[in-house]
């Protein structure tokens, strides 16, 4: 499962990205508000850092307005990825800017007929928001095993799931499990995900008993 980091925190991308763990990064409106930053200079920014899809998304509502914005944001780099809601207007738009190669995140989904409809508007990446629903006492989960067995009936659908709305280390055990292509995660949330007691106790115990050898490896 491919990793993308969900946030437009530079110092947080250029910390993971020595990892190798970062394989694209998402935001939103929301993100980008949260950032203070201009919204094209920060994109271009991680661009920079970041070789895989940067997803950056349009404000407009009214197809041919987010056509617009998604060629002038589509300009900034090659690995934009331009996100456009799932709305009527939003799928004609996913059609429009997909036939002209530039990569479209469909974000917003919420059910698994949404994420059909992506599929078949040709959207690079689906973004079903796992964390959202679970908010309000729906099963984000069920939505990615739904869309899961929906693409694979049918092999000529290419789109890959993006599970978004991640909240932690759970909902990105049970996406791989449920066979998402990639999940969207924020920075703390990965750093999170090598944390486990055992392995500080057991490092804590070989560092002790090979202090007590005297030898060194250099
Ligand atoms: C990413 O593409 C989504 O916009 C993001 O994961 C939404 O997360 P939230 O539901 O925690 O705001």
């Amino acid at each position: 499962m491919k990793f993308f980091a969900d946030t437009a925190d530079i110092a947080a991308i250029d910390e993971l990205v020595p990892t190798g763990l970062v394989d694209g990064v998402t935001t939103n409106p929301s993100i980008i508000a949260k950032s203070g930053r201009d919204f094209k200079e920060v994109i271009a920014e991680i661009c920079k850092i970041v070789d895989g899809p940067v997803s950056a998304e349009v404000a407009a509502t009214e197809a041919n307005q987010m056509i617009a914005e998604g060629r002038e944001l589509a300009k900034i780099a090659s690995n934009v990825a331009i996100k456009v809601p799932l709305t009527w207007d939003g799928l004609i738009a996913c059609k429009t800017l997909a036939a002209e190669d530039t990569m479209v995140n469909v974000t917003l989904c919420f059910s698994a007929n949404q994420a059909l409809l992506a599929a078949k508007a040709g959207a690079t990446f689906i973004s079903p928001f796992i964390g959202r629903l679970d908010d309000i006492a729906l099963d984000g989960m069920e939505l990615i095993h739904d869309i899961r067995v929906i693409y694979d009936n049918y092999p000529g659908l290419k789109t890959e799931i993006l599970a978004a709305s991640v909240r932690g280390a759970n909902h990105v055990r049970m996406a791989a499990i449920a066979g998402a292509d990639v999940a969207t995660i924020p920075p703390d949330v990965i750093k999170g995900l090598v944390r486990h007691p055992l392995t500080d106790k057991g490092l804590e115990a070989f560092l002790q008993d090979w202090a007590k050898t005297g030898q060194s490896i250099l």
